[in-house]
């Protein structure tokens, strides 16, 4: 069985731009690519720089239109090779005006989203003999940042998550895969009032992230340097660890 992202049936969710657009144009070279996203006017230019991209509008907070995508999907290709759960957002916590409504969002989106999505394709990955469910996570899941409390408990969600559907769904064949990611320069980081080391273009985390699906790797961290430092530092006593973050806070704070 070829695993390699070759002549697949392949869903990405937030297709429309930075990092899940950068994938359904590489992937769509050798691939069929279903792109998802709110966006009808996003997909639609998409669909115009790159025909070859069939593109179907959905909200992936809103299971029944992620099931019409999943209709679509069965009755055109029968089948899903690999779901690429990759719509996201990313809203800060101040908690000098504390808002529990941004965590809700996030959980809506970033982790809930991303469970709607596969139990709207579950079936139609068991009908592929090499399915694949791959979910972007983010490396902000190994150290507490400032204003991250929010998004980061979404995606230390998803992580967590994965690692037990691993353990249930590996035996039927399927394999899995979690991207961190660092700073990569898209619509989602523009909103960033801090320096971000190691920012990376869309397109690069694209190829680093087909790269490590080929190879068929679990866990997809890049770039390396970032990942590295925060995954030692979560390894730090917590009152190293603390001290470094509440300055990085102070300064933030400071800067607002
Ligand atoms: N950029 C980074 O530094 C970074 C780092 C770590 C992890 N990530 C993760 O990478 C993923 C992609 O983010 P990005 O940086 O490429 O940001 P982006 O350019 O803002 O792309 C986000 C995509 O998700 C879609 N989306 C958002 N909410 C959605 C919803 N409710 N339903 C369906 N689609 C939705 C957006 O399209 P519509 O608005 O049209 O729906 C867009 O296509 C996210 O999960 C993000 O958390 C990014």
């Amino acid at each position: 069985m070829n695993r390699l992202l070759e002549n697949k049936v392949i869903w990405i969710t937030g297709a429309s731009s930075g990092i899940g657009k950068a994938l359904a144009i590489r992937l769509a070279k050798t691939n069929t690519v279903i792109a998802t996203s709110r966006s009808q006017e996003k997909l639609e230019q998409l669909k115009r720089e790159y025909p070859a991209i069939v593109i179907k509008q959905a909200d992936v907070t809103k299971p029944a239109e992620l099931a019409s995508v999943c209709g679509f999907i069965e009755q055109i290709f029968g089948k899903l090779d690999v779901l690429l759960a990759n719509a996201g957002h990313c809203e800060y916590l101040d908690v000098r005006h504390f808002d529990s409504s941004i965590a809700l969002r996030m959980i809506e989106t970033n982790y809930m989203g991303f469970v709607y999505a596969i139990e709207s394709c579950l079936h139609l990955l068991r009908r592929s003999e090499t399915p694949h469910i791959v979910a972007v996570s983010s490396s902000s899941v190994y150290l507490g940042l400032p204003r991250a409390e929010a998004y980061s408990a979404s995606k230390a969600a998803v992580t967590q998550f994965m690692e037990s559907l691993a353990a249930d769904l590996t035996p039927e064949g399927f394999s899995l895969s979690v991207i961190h990611p660092g700073f990569v320069d898209t619509e989602l980081t523009r909103q960033n009032d801090f320096p971000m080391p190691f920012l990376m273009q869309p397109d690069a985390a694209a190829q680093r992230i087909i790269q490590g699906l080929n190879r068929g790797q679990y866990n997809i961290d890049f770039p390396k340097g970032l990942t590295w430092i925060l995954r030692c530092l979560r390894q730090t006593p917590h009152l190293i660890r603390h001290r470094i973050t509440s300055s990085l806070s102070r300064n933030m704070q400071h800067e607002l």
